[in-house]
């Protein structure tokens, strides 16, 4: 068996984390064969909650698990790890956009940022969750200079898993039948999700899912607003923010930066822009990403028509100004 790696969950008392440690300490993430250390970190009013998660993870007797330390200081959450899921901050309510939380939450990434920079591995893998994720992620790396930019990620992949869904529904295939739809841009109502390069599996053969679905229309229409507006969807109907399916997609981010993509393969995620496809430069963009060795290479060279690129401009612009809005928030601090 391998040495144990150390992977921390913030905001470890939260919704999204309670799935979320549970699917990571049953090997979903590093493999069947990886022993973890799990570090929780929220903060003082939750630690009793955190006890009750402690107390049921020792409960779900998971051979993997060799330790878990729970805590409220940084520097112990951060110290030496390999992996960090930054779930940790306030959810929106409905009626709100996640921006509206940039305020109240991006200080907490400009925190865990110099923390990281401190105490993590100077490989540790980022993952930022908690919204507005693209914008927390940006100010994450801003504060953690010693470690290298390509670290740090903002989740998008709920949106391509929603987005893969409602395409495998409209196609009646099975979900696995359907690959490579793109999620561009931001976390927001913004993002474009984009099937114009997206395969579906019909018995034997691939085509494109717009020949599989038999609706242009619906994938430049109803499928596009059905994925902007999904997040606002499931708070209205749960009256709290999505959290079983977030700690999926959380698994599935860090189990494809971890473990590489399948050839032939790409998947969504929030990286820093190099400004490929006209995407302003230095902010999290989500970009169709292939993965190799824990490395991560936008998918170069795919077709946009005057449609993509017109919504691509108004998510990137969206981003340049959540990312000149937080650094303000945290140079007034
Ligand atoms: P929650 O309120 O249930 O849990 C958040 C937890 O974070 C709480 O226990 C809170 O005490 C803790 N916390 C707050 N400040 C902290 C800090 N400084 N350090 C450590 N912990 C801290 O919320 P949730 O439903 O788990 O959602 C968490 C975040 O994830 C929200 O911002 C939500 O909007 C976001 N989210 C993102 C996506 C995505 O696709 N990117 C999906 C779902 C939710
Ligand atoms: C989601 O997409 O479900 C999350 O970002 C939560 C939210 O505020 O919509």
């Amino acid at each position: 068996m391998a040495e144990p790696i150390r992977v921390v969950v913030t905001g470890a008392a939260g919704q999204i984390a309670y799935s979320l440690l549970y699917m990571i300490a049953r090997g979903e993430v590093f493999g069947k064969d990886q022993p973890l250390i799990l570090h929780l970190l929220d903060i003082p009013p939750m630690v009793g909650v955190l006890e009750g998660v402690v107390m049921e993870l020792a409960d779900c007797a998971l051979p993997l698990l060799r330790e878990v330390v729970p805590t409220t200081d940084p520097a112990v959450a951060f110290k030496d790890v390999s992996a960090a899921f930054l779930v940790g901050a306030m959810p929106r309510k409905e009626g709100m956009e996640r921006k509206d939380l940039l305020s109240a939450n991006v200080k907490i990434f400009k925190a865990q940022g110099q923390a990281l920079d401190k105490y993590a591995r100077k490989d540790v893998k980022v993952l930022v969750v908690g919204n507005p994720a693209n914008t927390n992620a940006v100010v994450c790396s801003f504060y953690a200079p010693s470690i290298p930019r390509e670290n740090f990620s903002a989740m998008t992949r709920l949106d391509q898993n929603r987005a893969t869904a409602q395409i495998a529904a409209k196609a009646k295939v099975p979900i696995s039948d359907v690959k490579n739809v793109i999620i561009w841009g931001n976390h927001s109502s913004t993002q474009f999700p984009d099937a114009s390069h997206a395969v579906v599996t019909v018995g034997n053969t691939e085509k494109p899912a717009v020949e599989a679905v038999g609706d242009a229309e619906f994938l430049k229409s109803s499928f596009v607003e059905t994925v902007q507006k999904r997040g606002a969807a499931v708070i209205a109907a749960r009256k709290m923010s999505s959290a079983m399916s977030a700690a999926k997609a959380a698994c599935d981010h860090m189990h494809d930066w971890w473990n590489g993509t399948a050839p032939g393969q790409y998947v969504s995620m929030g990286v820093i822009s190099d400004g490929s496809y006209d995407a302003p430069k230095d902010v999290i963009y989500s970009f169709p990403v292939e993965i190799k060795n824990k490395q991560w290479k936008i998918v170069q060279g795919l077709s946009l028509d005057d449609f993509a690129k017109s919504k691509m401009a108004v998510t990137g612009k969206e981003l340049l100004e959540e990312k000149n809005e937080a650094m303000a928030v945290c140079n007034a601090d």
